[in-house]
């Protein structure tokens, strides 16, 4: 008997369209939708806001075990997908900065802040049908996972995204710099010794560098409705 995925791992790289495909396709199951990478996001913010060093391994990885992090519903209408809480703390956008950027691959790579964020991770699955992205949960978060995606693009179609995105928020950024700090979290993430970025072996793999969002959310669609009851 064939039975509807009630747990999809989406993987893949900065800006291969994880975030919006993941939501867009949660919206149309009617499944939770969770990024993950919100979580690094939210305790790199907290180390640079609190003073703590990052490359502090043992007083990260205090922080990640200590913060709470919570995600919610949108709870302001200005273009945001949800809300990310830290200790209370509205931090949606402040995860996004540039200082957040920078630091974020060095604290995601520390093994016991990846342990505490796991852990969280797998709490927040067991709860109720999901959609989780990002970078080991077919790997490492949900082996067992009902369907494994992963998205690729080319650096440069990725780096233009970002520029894009960018450019959408107002900023002016420098395509040059976009792309070479693209190849950076590159490296650091798929060359980390602990759940590098890689594509589980029974992950289904959509290069989405020639795809519009519409056509890879349908082809994520069609792979779930195709593991459905017939
Ligand atoms: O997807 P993102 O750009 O918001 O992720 C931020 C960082 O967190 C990125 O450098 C990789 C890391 N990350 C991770 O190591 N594991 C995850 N499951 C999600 C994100």
């Amino acid at each position: 008997m064939r039975v509807r995925p009630m747990t999809i791992a989406i993987d893949g790289p900065a800006a291969s369209g994880k975030s919006t495909v993941g939501e867009a396709l949660a919206e149309r199951l009617d499944y939770l939708y969770f990024d993950t990478g919100v979580m690094y996001r939210a305790v790199t913010w907290a180390a640079l806001e609190r003073g703590v060093r990052v490359e502090d391994e043992e007083a990260v990885t205090k922080l990640a075990e200590a913060l709470e992090i919570e995600v919610t519903d949108a709870t302001d209408d200005d273009g945001r997908q949800y809300t990310v809480l830290a200790d209370c703390v509205d931090v949606t956008w402040e995860i996004r900065r540039p200082e957040v950027d920078a630091n974020v691959s060095a604290v995601s790579a520390y093994g016991g802040v990846r342990h505490a964020l796991v852990a969280k991770q797998r709490r927040i699955a067991a709860g109720e049908p999901v959609v989780m992205v990002g970078r080991d949960i077919g790997t490492v978060v949900l082996p067992e996972a009902d369907l494994k995606i992963f998205l690729d693009a080319s650096v440069e179609e990725r780096a233009r995204r970002r520029w894009l995105e960018n450019r959408e928020r107002g900023k002016d950024p420098d395509r040059a710099a976009v792309l070479d700090a693209m190849r950076r979290r590159d490296r650091i993430d798929s060359n980390r010794e602990i759940s590098p970025l890689r594509a589980a072996v029974d992950a289904v793999r959509i290069d989405t560098t020639a795809m519009s969002i519409h056509a890879v959310v349908d082809e994520a669609e069609r792979l779930v409705r195709e593991r459905d009851c017939p």
